[in-house]
């Protein structure tokens, strides 16, 4: 019991006090690299310190890695390490230390990210023609040869507008990976207003947190065709009041992809005179205007639809005059009643006989 006991307290001992005379607490002795990371192209130079602090009985430093043929550099406290080109996409340099009393080495691994813009940016069409109104459609940005592909992240944009961003879905292993080649793509409704603006994908690569990243690839612009029925743009018929020398324009402008074609039709017109009217255009100024009702049907081969013109024709300045005589002719007639009803023969006033007992 006593010599167990004894020997658990030797051992403490030379946890705590042997190991420390030693030299080496590992506590004291510290690397630090300058800059802490390197984010670097590929193909690129770059150049990092490694510095040691605290630490006794150091007999040298070194540097591994695929990138420089290294090796101890003795009695010294910091070492360099100055890479020309980087050609390796995981390069993961270690520094270390090694010491006299052969405690064994210290290492520490310099955090690198190696990027490669993308060599192409491109909408892929394969999924992606003309796009009925109100179906999904996928807008698919294809990302060539990208590394690391898990900073990658697309962003779309319609009209110079920011549609939608997505980040790559690759899985975040090693800090730097050989370039791949990345497909993302958002799922959007087709609008009409969509039809005929310009759509582009940009491929970021977001490599640090303080924003300092190579600037972004942009892609063509593509326009998108999407395809909807004839709308007329003021919807509802029109009724237009006028005088018989005034002209009028029937505007049956309807919007719609494709385009409709327009066909007129009126009920009082002979057939020479329908066949003059019945042109494909939008807007009908007929020669004379006549009352009647119009039509126009605007016709795609997704759908038709027709609006109705009613045209309400007064005959010009006799229209006034007749009013103005209509006007007196009542004002006539108001008259002679009140006369009969109220003046008596010889040229006095006087009610009517029932009302005179009431006054
Ligand atoms: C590396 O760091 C040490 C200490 O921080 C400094 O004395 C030395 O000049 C640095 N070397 C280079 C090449 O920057
Ligand atoms: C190591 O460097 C120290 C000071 O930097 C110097 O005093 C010592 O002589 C050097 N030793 C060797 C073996 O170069
Ligand atoms: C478009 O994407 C499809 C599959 O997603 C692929 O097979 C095709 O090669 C791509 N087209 C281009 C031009 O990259
Ligand atoms: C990426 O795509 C390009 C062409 O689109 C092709 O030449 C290349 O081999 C692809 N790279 C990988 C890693 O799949
Ligand atoms: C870039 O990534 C860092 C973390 O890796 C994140 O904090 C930062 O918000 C990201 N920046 C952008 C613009 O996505
Ligand atoms: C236009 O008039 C026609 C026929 O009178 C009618 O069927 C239709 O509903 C009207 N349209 C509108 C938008 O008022
Ligand atoms: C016809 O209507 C359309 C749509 O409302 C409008 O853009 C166009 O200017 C009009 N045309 C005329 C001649 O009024
Ligand atoms: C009608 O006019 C439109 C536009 O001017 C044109 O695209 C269409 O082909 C024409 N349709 C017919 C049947 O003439």
């Amino acid at each position: 019991m006593s010599v167990s006991s004894f020997g658990e307290t030797t051992m403490w001992f030379f946890v705590f006090v042997i190991i420390p005379l030693s030299g080496n607490p590992a506590s004291a002795c510290e690397m630090t690299f300058s800059p802490p990371r390197i984010v670097v192209e590929f193909g690129s130079p770059f150049v990092a310190n490694c510095s040691s602090s605290s630490c006794n009985n150091v007999v040298g430093m070194g540097w591994e890695t695929p990138l420089i043929k290294g090796g101890l550099k003795k009695n010294v406290s910091s070492l360099p390490l100055n890479v020309i080109k980087v050609e390796v996409w995981d390069p993961a340099p270690m520094c270390y230390i090694t010491f006299t009393d052969n405690a064994p080495q210290k290492l520490k691994t310099l955090q690198i990210t190696v990027y490669q813009i993308p060599t192409r940016v491109h909408l892929n069409q394969s999924h992606w023609g003309p796009v009925s109104e109100g179906r999904l459609y996928s807008l698919q940005c294809d990302v060539d040869e990208v590394a690391p592909a898990e900073s990658l992240s697309v962003v779309w944009y319609k009209g110079g507008k920011k549609l939608s961003e997505k980040e790559s879905e690759s899985e975040k292993e090693a800090s730097s990976l050989p370039p791949k080649n990345v497909s993302l793509l958002v799922e959007l409704e087709a609008d009409r207003d969509d039809d005929g603006s310009e759509i582009r994908c940009e491929a970021k690569l977001n490599l640090s947190s303080d924003g300092r990243s190579p600037p972004p690839v942009r892609s063509a612009s593509q326009k998108l065709t999407v395809i909807y029925p004839p709308t007329f743009i003021q919807p509802g018929n029109e009724t237009l009041e006028v005088t018989s020398d005034a002209k009028i324009t029937l505007n049956c402008t309807a919007a719609g992809n494709p385009s409709p074609t327009y066909t007129w039709h009126f009920a009082q017109f002979t057939y020479e005179k329908m066949k003059q009217l019945n042109k494909n255009e939008s807007i009908l100024t007929p020669e004379f205007a006549s009352s009647g009702i119009y039509s126009c049907t605007a016709s795609s081969p997704l759908d038709q639809k027709t609006k109705y013109f009613t045209v309400n024709v007064a005959s010009g300045n006799r229209t006034a005059f007749a009013a103005i005589l209509g006007g007196f002719v009542c004002l006539g007639a108001v008259l002679l009643v009140a006369g009969l009803v109220f003046v008596t023969p010889n040229g006095t006033f006087s009610f009517p006989k029932g009302n005179s007992g009431i006054l």
